[in-house]
């Protein structure tokens, strides 16, 4: 052996020592800062708990596991670790109490891979309070939550029984009208203006967050989300959903650059239009949160999160009146004798209808459409419930722990208006009511989409009655999949007009 090869071996020995030592370390480092996470049950390397849970709807296997570890636990997607919240209080002790440490966003990997971080639903820290912020105050300047919106969101519901009215006497797939409907609040609040639901483009945009949706909801996404490293190198329908993404980031991209051309400083027109005069007055300040990328995700977040969320709810209160008739036929006296048929309802109605909105809370209550939120991270190594939970570990608040608690729910498992009434028939609140959330990042759209389901609800049972195309006792109300949501199924059904 010649001194060169020597000292290679010697040099190549040395570099091998070196890593496993700091692997060790690392590792080491690691295991000290688990070592204080709630308990849960035992991991296999590599691949955590997948075996344990059924991937088509791991919130049931969270369910079924906080029994035995109780309100904070923790799983292992993959190999890395994630806390679970589980029940009311401890929800709203960390989301709330202790609200700053539990505020930012995980690393989701589909999230991060169509985001990268960026915008008002996946960034955390400094920047996400500014673009929270901003968007708030930006969607109130433009209507949200004052009598503009509520205006629209009639015209609108006009525009949408004017489509139902066209199918006649045929059974129709209602999933695409909802979606078009629903979509244009948000799309005029953002973009500014409304679109027609034939327009090709505005059905490639919503197939674009309907694709988006469905795989984030999919065991496949699911399953992408743990071992991303794996599956983005491997066939199947991710690829597809990521290219529909960046054509609507190409999109927003062109909208952006046409409004530059003719900037309205003074009185902005829509959002993307408010968000870009805040970037010009930024311009040059280096840590400020306005620029494009912000601009690109937080349109993208507020487009798909304003509407797949409602028209989905939507989608399932019609199949569920289907399958409930005389819930329909009560609801439906309720508009007679608070509104009747020659105006359309106002958000001032909601307060003379008491079942109905009994009824809406019930529907959110049981579809229950986030069961596990949005996932959270850490913000700091935290102390919490006597354990210590690592900066950015993943945290998922089990909303539908608390949707369905037997203490907190006289009937929680069935359809039961009775779970927002009183015994005088006036609507009953509940504090735990949580579809939109808790705390410092509860959703932002709450607002509006209160007035949304309101609307478009009884605006659409004031002129039709629905009926299935199957018998009452072979509709299917449970969902078409739930791993991060849960996606309603899609149906045909009758809109018959009433006289
Ligand atoms: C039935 C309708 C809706 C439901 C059930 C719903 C539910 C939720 C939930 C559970 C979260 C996660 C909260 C958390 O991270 O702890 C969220 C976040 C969010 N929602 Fe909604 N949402 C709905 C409608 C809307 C609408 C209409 C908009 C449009 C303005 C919207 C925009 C957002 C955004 C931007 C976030 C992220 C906020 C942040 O990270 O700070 N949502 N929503």
């Amino acid at each position: 052996m010649d001194i060169v090869s020597v000292l290679e071996t010697n040099i190549v020995s040395v570099v091998m020592g070196f890593l496993c030592i700091i692997l060790f370390l690392k590792n080491r480092g690691k295991q000290n800062l688990h070592s204080r996470l709630p308990p849960g049950p035992s991991p296999l390397p590599i691949v955590g708990n997948l075996f344990q849970m059924d991937v088509k709807q791991p919130y049931k296997f969270y369910l079924e596991i906080s029994k035995k570890y109780g309100s904070v636990f923790t799983v292992w997607l993959g190999s890395k670790p994630v806390v679970v919240l589980s029940g009311y209080e401890t929800i709203k002790d960390a989301l709330v109490s202790q609200g700053e440490e539990f505020s930012g966003r995980a690393n989701y990997p589909v999230l991060m891979k169509v985001t990268r971080g960026y915008g008002l639903l996946a960034s955390s820290g400094s920047s996400w309070r500014d673009l929270r912020r901003f968007s708030i105050t930006t969607l109130k300047n433009f209507g949200m939550g004052q009598r503009s919106l509520a205006e629209r969101i009639q015209d609108e519901a006009k525009n949408l029984v004017e489509a139902f009215r066209k199918h006649g006497d045929s059974a129709f797939n209602p999933k695409q009208l909802l979606c078009n409907a629903v979509s244009n609040i948000i799309y005029s609040i953002v973009f500014g203006q409304r679109l027609d639901y034939d327009d090709k483009q505005f059905k490639f945009l919503l197939s674009v967050i309907n694709n988006y949706f469905n795989f984030l909801s999919s065991s496949k996404g699911q399953l992408y989300n743990m071992f991303p490293w794996v599956c983005q190198h491997l066939p199947g329908p991710h690829h597809q959903v990521f290219e529909g993404f960046r054509k609507l980031q190409k999109y927003v991209e062109k909208e952006a650059d046409r409004r530059l051309e003719d900037l309205d400083r003074e009185s902005p027109r829509d959002y993307i239009e408010a968000f870009l005069v805040r970037m010009e007055e930024e311009k040059g300040q280096p840590h400020s949160s306005f620029v494009y990328e912000n601009l690109v995700a937080s349109v993208w977040s507020l487009f798909s999160a304003g509407t797949e969320t409602t028209s989905s709810t939507l989608r399932h209160s019609l199949l569920l009146m289907q399958k409930y008739p005389h819930v329909q036929e009560r609801i439906q006296r309720e508009i007679d004798e608070v509104i009747g048929s020659s105006r359309c309802p106002s958000v001032q109605d909601r307060q003379n209808m008491p079942y109905t909105d009994a009824i809406i809370h019930e529907i959110q209550r049981t579809i229950d459409l986030a069961p596990t939120s949005l996932p959270h991270k850490m913000m700091r190594d935290t102390e919490f419930k006597g354990y210590c939970i690592p900066k950015d570990t993943m945290v998922l608040p089990l909303l539908s722990s608390v949707l369905s608690d037997p203490k907190l729910w006289k009937n929680p498992h069935t359809f039961d208006p009775g779970n927002f009434l009183a015994e005088d028939g006036s609507f009953k609140k509940a504090d735990a009511f949580l579809p939109f959330g808790l705390g410092k990042r509860v959703c932002p759209g709450e607002g509006l989409a209160r007035m949304e389901l309101f609307l478009f609800f009884t605006s659409l049972l004031q002129r039709f009655t629905f009926s299935s195309t199957q018998p009452l006792e072979e509709i299917d109300i449970s969902p078409e999949c739930s791993s991060f949501g849960k996606v309603p199924r899609s149906y045909h059904c009758y809109a018959t007009l009433r006289s």
